[in-house]
């Protein structure tokens, strides 16, 4: 820890003497100081800051993320997250973090269903379920080691560097061990209604919400029986707990008063209905942690609810991106070693330049975003639907699950602001929020351009299916398709070899079309001109191989020889290789991950009776991008030439086609 930080140590002074009002030359820094770095850090007591949260479903993984982003951004310490999660919470927040690389910040994991049985015995009626009582097992749970630690909510904002709080602890009494706020509710007292009889409390009790748990003393004076005792004897009368393990730590207080060290209340500003939170601070600038009480509030009585909501937005809309910058100027300790070399060989007067950098972006990505409940169909034959889109094509989603009633997984590339619309809007709708199988997986926003394979892989990666339908968001599938894949991976036994089926590709440029419910129906929309064959009039070449006058009379799947160019929409086994991702924005995604297909000797079999319908919009940005400027076509160029030298490089001589057919166009 020392060492890691001790390169800095020096600025770190000049920084926190200057906010202690005395003026320091920032240029205080020269060689010596790395000799004295740890002493002044020590002096300091700049100190790794421990963090737990329990946090379980994909609801308390969005939130927490809101906590995290205020805690960081008033951060100045290195900080430790200990997260007790759920398998879900788990494979979203170990993803995020991973990929949010953020400074002299770790993350550690508890498997929360270890702990279940710990507190499973308890009767317990709050809405926070099991995992609210799994604080009660800290002691246990957490390393031995670990002297302190910080427990929050996940519905918790920070207006303050968490080393304020942190510093409470040094103003505990030898006998301490719970820092807590009251509880700004009259709950505790009792009588808010007829026969309401809260469990026993000191006071108007304590809020669990913000808690300092001195672990080491805890263990020392026996918590873990202590509080199991409590509670035994508690539940002889009262049956269950109202609030969790807010009931039994306050029930414990009560009987051991000298253990708690009352926290000032600005340190947990609790909005709810009944509290007096206002009498907590004289200015809002003085109040350092908001407590929404979730499911939140909205209409709480504060006269201060407008700046806390505001400041609640700031961080949920916050870009998490900024918040890797590093500490005090510290080099980078959060880049793996890899990609910092990668980094360093760049060479800035190269023509891709800025194509190669951005392949070696780390994109900070949030699994599930909203809930997510599906298995897989027994039969081993299920398919899942993978796309990727931006903000611009939100609108095709609704239409999208109306076609297609099986497992989706969708990689949507937007910025944290965006996300949020985006989760408004999809909480608004009744046609997604009644759908639990669709994934959403957002990849935010860096950089110049759109990281089009990466997101797409993000999708594959994360269909938990056998088999993948691997489309575009402006496609609506022909109603069936789903039920018709998954008989055809039957009948074409892709369990058991490498076949690509392909689903032959139309267009509209009409916005209001009556979407043909049958293979005669398109074929006279054809016939009329309302249908095209997809990109007939731009680009035919990346479909023509598809056959479409032999799909026309075909009755039975037909195999396509690969062409160059060909970019057929695909379903694979999920196993398939992933999209290049060296090519960004537009041009050459699909086209090179079919060529891989080929290389891979994957039979290209085209279905006869599938179909799926492009619908018009306006063109994107990155197209029209490609159209104008002649340093991108010739930087896709020798993106193109790079990638067929890969591909020998992988499949040896037979993948020479590849790049003669190139040169022959
Ligand atoms: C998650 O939040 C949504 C929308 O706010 C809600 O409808 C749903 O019940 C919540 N899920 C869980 C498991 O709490
Ligand atoms: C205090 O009591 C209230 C009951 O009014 C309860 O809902 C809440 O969880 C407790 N803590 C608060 C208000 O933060």
């Amino acid at each position: 820890m020392t060492d890691e930080l001790s390169q800095c140590g020096v600025s770190v002074l000049a920084q926190s003497v200057k906010s202690d009002g005395v003026a320091f030359g920032e240029r205080w820094c020269s060689e010596q100081q790395q000799l004295i770095a740890p002493l002044i850090l020590r002096l300091l007591s700049l100190q790794l800051i421990h963090v737990a949260c329990v946090c379980a479903g994909h609801n308390a993984s969005r939130d927490v993320v809101t906590l995290v982003k205020s805690v960081l951004f008033h951060r100045r310490n290195p900080l430790h997250f200990h997260f007790i999660t759920d398998t879900v919470a788990n494979r979203i927040l170990s993803s995020l973090f991973q990929s949010w690389m953020v400074p002299s910040v770790q993350v550690s994991f508890y498997d929360a269903d270890e702990l279940k049985s710990e507190v499973s015995w308890i009767p317990n009626k709050h809405y926070s379920g099991i995992y609210g009582l799994m604080k009660l097992t800290l002691t246990k749970a957490l390393p031995s080691d670990l002297t302190k630690v910080i427990v929050l909510d996940t519905d918790i904002t920070f207006a303050t560097d968490i080393a304020e709080l942190w510093g409470i602890f040094r103003k505990f009494t030898d006998k301490q061990v719970i820092g807590l706020v009251e509880n700004q509710s009259d709950w505790y007292l009792g009588n808010l209604w007829k026969n309401h009889k809260p469990w026993p409390a000191l006071g108007r009790g304590f809020n669990t919400g913000v808690i300092l748990l001195y672990l080491e003393r805890l263990r020392r004076i026996g918590w873990e029986q202590m509080w199991r005792l409590t509670a035994e004897r508690e539940l002889m009368s009262m049956l269950s707990t109202s609030l969790a393990d807010q009931d039994i730590f306050n029930a414990f207080i009560k009987q051991n008063p000298v253990l708690v060290h009352q926290l000032p209340c600005f340190w947990n500003v609790q909005l709810s209905d009944h509290t007096r939170s206002e009498q907590c601070y004289t200015e809002v600038s003085d109040l350092k942690v908001i407590h929404w009480n979730s499911p939140k509030k909205l209409r709480v009585k504060n006269k201060h609810v407008e700046f806390f909501r505001n400041l609640y937005l700031t961080f949920l809309e916050y870009d998490g991106n900024l918040l890797r910058r590093e500490l005090f100027g510290c080099p980078s300790q959060a880049n793996p070693e890899s990609l910092q070399t990668a980094l360093e060989e760049l060479d800035e007067d190269d023509q891709c330049y800025d194509f190669r950098r951005e392949r070696l972006t780390v994109h900070r990505v949030h699994l599930y975003f909203l809930q997510y409940e599906y298995t897989p169909t027994e039969d081993d034959t299920d398919i899942t639907l993978v796309a990727q889109l931006s903000m611009d094509r939100l609108q095709m989603l609704e239409a999208i699950c109306k076609h297609w009633e099986g497992p989706i997984s969708l990689a949507l590339y937007m910025s944290d602001a965006e996300a949020q619309q985006f989760l408004r809007y999809a909480q608004a709708s009744e046609v997604l929020k009644n759908r639990k199988n669709v994934g959403y997986h957002i990849v935010y926003k860096e950089g110049q351009f759109y990281p089009v394979n990466l997101v797409r892989n993000v999708a594959l990666k994360n269909a938990n299916t056998p088999y993948v339908f691997l489309t575009d968001v402006d496609f609506l599938p022909m109603y069936g398709l789903y039920d018709y894949l998954r008989k055809s991976v039957v009948q074409l036994d892709m369990a058991h070899t490498k076949k690509a089926l392909v689903v032959p590709a139309f267009e509209t440029l009409r916005y209001r079309l009556s979407f043909p419910k049958s293979k005669a129906e398109l074929l006279s929309m054809l016939d009329m001109g309302t249908l095209y064959t997809f990109r007939y009039h731009v680009w035919p070449k990346g479909h023509a191989p598809t056959n479409y006058a032999k799909w026309r009379t075909a009755t039975t799947p037909y195999k396509v020889e690969w062409e160059p160019d060909f970019e057929p929409y695909v379903v694979v086994r999920r196993d398939c290789p992933e999209y290049d991702q060296r090519f960004v924005g537009f041009g050459w995604n699909k086209v090179s991950h079919v060529m891989e297909l080929d290389a891979q000797e994957y039979d290209l079999m085209v279905l006869p009776n599938a179909f799926m319908i492009h619908m018009p919009h306006a063109p994107s940005f990155d197209i029209s991008k490609f159209r104008s400027s002649s340093s991108y076509r010739n930087c896709l160029n020798t993106l193109k030439d790079e990638f067929h030298q890969d591909l020998s490089r992988k499949y040896g001589s037979a993948a020479l086609k590849y790049l003669t057919a190139q040169r022959n166009i």
